[in-house]
């Protein structure tokens, strides 16, 4: 048996506070409710998961750099930092490992400054508009994508 997929789940600034932030927008899931969905999803695909939440960018970029040898694909949600971090982009670029943008909002339906993202270019693919459903579906996406690679 090959080892496991690992994929490595990132959460960005304020998604700490889903289930109470803007529920007509977020949802009432919680971000443990969305822990619980990947987990179980991560089960029925036979992959490993590892989830980090942070506020603060630079923490953000130094987990980030640390899945280089621990993981085979990042899931992130970039939140705010979306439309904004250079640093995050690069962050994700310099691990070299295939990187799905996920957002629970059709960020393409909100305000003109959710349409830029700094993330999505440097992706394999986006998922947004489904609410906690855009997570498993992102989960999808990046494990189909890494097998069809043979990873
Ligand atoms: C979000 C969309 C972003 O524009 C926003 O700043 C968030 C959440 C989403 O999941 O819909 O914090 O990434």
């Amino acid at each position: 048996m090959p080892d496991p997929l690992r994929i490595q789940v990132v959460h960005g600034p304020n998604l700490n506070l889903l289930g109470t932030r803007e529920p007509d927008v977020y949802g009432s899931a919680t971000l443990e409710d969305v822990g619980a969905l990947l987990e179980a999803r991560a089960k029925e695909l036979g992959v490993r998961l590892a989830s980090f939440q942070s506020n603060h960018e630079g923490e953000l970029v130094e987990h980030i750099q640390r899945a280089v040898g621990e993981a085979d694909g990042i899931l992130i949600n970039p939140a705010g930092l979306t439309h904004t971090s250079v640093v995050l982009r690069d962050a994700l670029l310099a691990t070299g490992l295939p990187v799905v943008e996920l957002h629970l909002s059709n960020v393409h339906a909100r305000e003109a400054f959710r349409r830029t993202s700094l993330v999505s270019d440097v992706a394999v693919g986006v998922v947004c508009g489904f609410g906690v459903e855009s997570y498993r579906l992102g989960l999808d996406g990046l494990v189909t994508h890494l097998r069809a690679k043979g990873a």
